[in-house]
């Protein structure tokens, strides 16, 4: 028989020396042709000590519940995709264990802040547009041929942006910021953590751009330091960090003309 890992069908005959336990997972699902709110339903899930959260919502959508919306890819904390609110906490399901979790029940709710389409599927439009608002990818200072070769870069330049750079889009960071769930305008800490990864780049001529961005009422300055996103982060990614450290840039741009700064409050 297929192993628990390889499909998502739970324990079976191949986890023998494993021990089986059981655990209640209470989601909050929400189907818009029936459900006027989302409500809760409860689902008894077994499971082995390898399996991820993930693998128990898996495991309902295939052997309880087929009408079970989620998203998830690569089940290797890759893509992205698979983000929820575990037990009130924005997390990765593929990368969170439902040991952790037992015994007790588990709750598993779509990630904070986004507008629920269904289940536990959030709609990430808003987050696509600030995205794409900021010229996510390097902008040449001029144009280049190929026979120019490689555009090279020393490791201390590939330094100042490189943790930035493990950003996966996940969204954990948006739906643990207070400042995004009050006011969806916030350009919010992975965009702002990314803009910073392309400004910071020795290759990139786009900078006076993005901190057009960076100083506008919805950017840097909207933040309140709670620093949520760096603790909730499944990649190390410090958006706190590129936030602050465009606060500064924000400031020097103020005091010296330069595009990018502070605007004043309205
Ligand atoms: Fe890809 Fe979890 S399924 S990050």
């Amino acid at each position: 028989m297929p192993n628990a890992r390889h499909n998502n069908k739970g324990p079976d005959m191949s986890d023998a020396d494993k021990p089986v336990r059981t655990i209640t997972i209470e989601v909050l699902r929400y189907r818009p042709e029936q459900d006027r709110e989302p409500v809760w339903q409860s689902y008894q899930v077994p499971f082995t000590d390898d399996m991820s959260v993930l693998q128990g919502v898996q495991y309902i959508k295939d052997e309880l519940d087929g009408s079970l919306s989620f998203r998830w890819s690569c089940r290797m904390a890759i893509c992205g995709s698979c983000g929820m609110m575990i037990d009130g906490k924005p997390k990765l399901s593929c990368k969170t264990f439902l040991r952790d979790y037992h015994p007790g029940t588990l709750r598993v709710e779509p990630l904070a802040h986004f507008p629920i389409e269904r289940d536990l599927v959030v709609g990430l439009e808003d987050f696509i547009d600030k995205l794409e608002s900021i010229k996510p990818y390097i902008v040449p200072k001029e144009p280049r041929q190929l026979s120019q070769g490689e555009y090279l870069q020393t490791p201390a330049q590939r330094d100042e942006y490189e943790q930035f750079s493990s950003c996966i889009n996940c969204t954990l960071c948006y739906a643990a910021c207070p400042q995004y769930g009050m006011d969806s305008k916030f350009m919010g800490p992975g965009v702002l953590a990314l803009l910073h990864r392309y400004n910071a780049d020795s290759r990139d001529g786009a900078q006076a751009d993005r901190m057009q961005i960076v100083g506008a009422e919805e950017g840097v300055w909207n933040c309140t330091a709670v620093a949520y996103c760096s603790e909730v982060c499944p990649k190390g990614v410090d958006p706190a960090k590129a936030v602050n450290l465009n606060k500064v840039n924000s400031a020097k741009a103020y005091f010296m003309g330069l595009p990018g700064k502070k605007e004043p409050a309205r």
